[in-house]
């Protein structure tokens, strides 16, 4: 029997609330959570303030080359560390958000990250979620899971998110933009947003929240890589 404890792989599409449920799912498994959307946010944040134009392919993949990466766990939560900074809330930014989608484009950006989020997970026993964990980082992961919801459901929790703390929303707009954030993680030239080959899909449009991490906690405990006398 193996001593390793399993990778589990979680994709899906913006706002379907993949990082709560993998941080939960991970905190309940003893697992290590990693969320490789924040590496995504660390270069472009990091870019941005380089004064580098984010369609500047080249010195963009040079930045991301040298760039150093990695996560803490402190007070019960998970810090970004990005060049000894914690940037945990800086990469959160609108302006960030919003310059993602050419950063996650580029190719050389994308080698550098999938091969930082491989040395992450090497060991096993992280929960790894982004858009490409199951069909690119780890398409060996011993679970593989794809979140989806339906788009208008997924608009409507942002919507409501962001009238619940205090910030402007106008249904419309969020969901034409979840719509566009879509389409750029669909048509990616690589690592591009599908279902990888045996994931399990979980349809959460009319799941709350902790019936989700209750599922997928009972997929992971049930698989057969799962044994109490390894986890
Ligand atoms: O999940 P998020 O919004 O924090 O992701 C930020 C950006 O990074 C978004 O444009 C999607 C992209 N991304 C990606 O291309 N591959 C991943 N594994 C994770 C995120």
């Amino acid at each position: 029997m193996s001593a390793r404890k399993p990778i589990i792989a979680i994709d899906g599409p913006v706002g379907v609330g993949k990082s709560s449920v993998a941080a939960s799912l991970a905190e309940r498994l003893g697992l290590v959570y990693i969320d490789t959307g924040a590496m995504y946010r660390c270069v472009t944040l990091m870019a941005q303030r380089a004064g580098l134009s984010l369609d500047d392919a080249e010195a963009v993949a040079e930045l991301a080359q040298r760039i150093g990466i990695h996560f803490e766990r402190r007070d019960g939560g998970l810090r970004v560390i990005c060049e000894g900074e914690d940037v945990s809330e800086a990469i959160r930014a609108p302006e960030v958000s919003r310059g993602t989608s050419p950063v996650a484009d580029n190719p050389a950006v994308r080698e550098r990250m999938v091969a930082l989020q491989q040395e992450m997970g090497r060991a096993g026993g992280v929960v790894m979620e982004g858009r490409d964990i199951g069909t690119v980082v780890f398409p060996n992961a011993e679970i593989k899971i794809y979140l989806d919801a339906d788009p208008k459901i997924r608009a409507e929790r942002r919507h409501r998110q962001l009238i619940a703390n205090g910030k402007p929303s106008d249904f419309e707009k969020t969901y034409n933009d979840l719509m566009e954030r879509d389409r750029r993680d669909a048509v990616r030239p690589v690592g591009a947003l599908r279902v990888a080959d045996g994931a399990i899909v979980v349809d959460s449009s009319h799941l709350s929240e902790s019936e989700v991490i209750e599922q997928l906690y009972h997929l992971a405990t049930n698989h057969p890589s799962w044994t109490p006398s390894v986890c």
